[in-house]
C-alpha cells in the first residue's frame, strides 16, 4: 500500500487545475495516504520546494483559476541528471507516487520519473485540448468561454463601425479552441492550421456577403497560424472594408473554471489517486466518450488527435 504521494502542476496553467489538486489531496487523505504539494512543477521536485498538504490546504480553491501549486517549465528536468535529483528527493521524503497535472511535455517527464521507480500518473491540464489520448483537457471549456465572451464584446464595436474583426485565439499548434469559439461566436471565417485556407477566397466571399447586406465580419484565427495583424491588413486591402486585429492572449488562461472544468478535474484527480492506491503508475488519465480511461504514458504520447473538420465545415457553410 502506497503511503505518501505528491502532486504538481507543470507547463502552462489552466483553469480547473486547482480543482484537480483539491481532488487529489482530498482523495489521498480519505484513503489514508500522506500527500505533498510540489511547487513550480518539476523545479520543486529538484529543489525540494515541497509542502505537506492537509485537508484544509485545498480549502477555497475549487473556484479559482491558475494553480495554487504554481507552475513552471523546468529545463533541468529534461536531462537525466535532473530526473535523478528528483528521484533522490522523492526517496528522501518517502514519496512513492506522483500526480502530474500538465501537458505532453509534463507527461514525458513523468514517463522518465516512472522509469526511475516513482509511480507517476498524468492528468491532462491545458487550455489547448491538444492531448491525444483524451477527448478533454482541464481548462479547455473555461478558456473557450472566456474567448467567446471577449469576441462577443468585440462584435459590438465591430458592428458599430461596419468592420472586420480578426481575432487570434490561443491553442499553440492546435485549432480546437479556434473552431469551437468560432462556432459559438457565429464567426464569418475560422482559420486554423488543420484546414487549408485562401485569403483571396475569404476576401471574395466577404465582398459577396457584403453585396447581400452583411455589414461586419468576425474572423477567428488560431494562434498556430499567427499573423493576425497581417491577415487583417490583407483583408482590408482586398475588400476595402476597415479591419482590426485583436490578439486575446493570456487572458484566456485566467478566470474561474466552468462547471465542466471543475467536474472533469475532480473526476480525473480522484481516479489518479485510485490508480496509485492500487500501486499502478506510468499511466495518463483521460476522458473518452464521457468515461474515465487510462493509458501507458508512452503509448498515450504516440496517439494522434483528430481535428473536428466537420464542425469547421458546418461553421463555414452556415456563415452567411
Ligand atoms: P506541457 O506539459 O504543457 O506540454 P512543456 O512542454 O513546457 O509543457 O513541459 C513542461 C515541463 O515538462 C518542462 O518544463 C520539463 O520540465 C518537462 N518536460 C518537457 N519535455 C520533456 C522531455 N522530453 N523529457 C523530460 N521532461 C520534459
Ligand atoms: O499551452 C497553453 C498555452 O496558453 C498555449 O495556448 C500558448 O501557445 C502557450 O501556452 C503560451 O505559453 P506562455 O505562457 O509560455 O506564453
Amino acid at each position: 500500500m502506497i503511503k505518501k504521494i505528491g502532486v504538481l502542476t507543470s507547463g502552462g496553467d489552466a483553469p480547473g487545475m486547482n480543482a484537480a489538486v483539491r481532488a487529489v489531496v482530498r482523495a489521498a487523505i480519505s484513503k489514508g495516504m500522506e500527500v505533498y504539494g510540489v511547487r513550480r512543477g518539476y523545479n520543486g521536485l529538484i529543489n525540494g520546494d515541497i509542502i505537506k498538504m492537509d485537508e484544509r490546504s485545498v480549502t477555497d480553491i475549487i473556484h479559482q483559476g491558475g494553480t495554487v501549486l504554481y507552475t513552471a517549465r523546468c529545463l533541468e528536468f529534461k536531462e537525466p541528471a535532473g530526473v535523478a535529483k528528483a528521484k533522490e528527493k522523492c526517496n528522501e521524503l518517502g514519496i512513492e507516487g506522483l500526480v502530474v497535472i500538465g501537458g505532453d511535455g509534463s507527461f514525458r517527464g513523468a514517463a522518465d520519473l516512472s522509469a526511475m521507480g516513482v509511480l507517476c500518473i498524468g492528468i491532462p491540464g491545458t487550455i489547448d485540448n491538444d492531448i491525444s489520448c483524451t477527448d478533454y483537457t482541464i481548462g479547455f471549456d473555461t478558456a473557450m468561454n472566456t474567448a467567446m465572451e471577449l469576441v462577443d464584446k468585440l462584435r459590438d464595436t465591430s458592428q458599430s463601425h461596419d468592420r472586420i474583426s480578426v481575432v487570434e485565439v490561443m491553442g499553440r499548434g492546435a485549432g480546437h479552441i479556434a473552431v469551437n469559439t468560432g462556432i459559438a461566436c457565429g464567426a464569418t471565417d475560422i482559420i486554423t492550421k488543420e484546414v487549408p485556407y485562401d485569403i483571396d477566397a475569404i476576401a471574395k466571399t466577404m465582398l459577396e456577403k457584403k453585396a447581400r447586406g452583411k455589414q461586419n465580419f468576425v474572423v477567428i484565427v488560431a494562434e498556430g497560424i499567427g499573423h493576425a495583424q497581417e491577415i487583417a491588413k490583407e483583408l482590408e486591402e482586398k475588400t476595402g472594408i476597415e479591419a482590426r486585429a485583436t490578439i486575446l492572449g493570456h487572458v484566456q488562461r485566467g478566470g474561474n473554471p466552468t462547471v465542466r472544468d471543475r467536474v472533469e478535474a475532480t473526476r480525473m484527480g480522484y481516479y489518479a489517486v485510485e490508480l496509485l492506491e492500487k500501486g499502478i503508475g506510468n499511466r495518463v488519465v483521460g476522458i473518452k466518450d464521457s468515461k474515465i480511461v487510462d493509458y501507458d504514458i508512452l503509448e498515450a504520447l504516440k496517439m494522434k488527435k483528430p481535428y473536428d473538420e466537420e464542425l469547421h465545415h458546418i461553421a463555414e457553410e452556415i456563415a452567411f
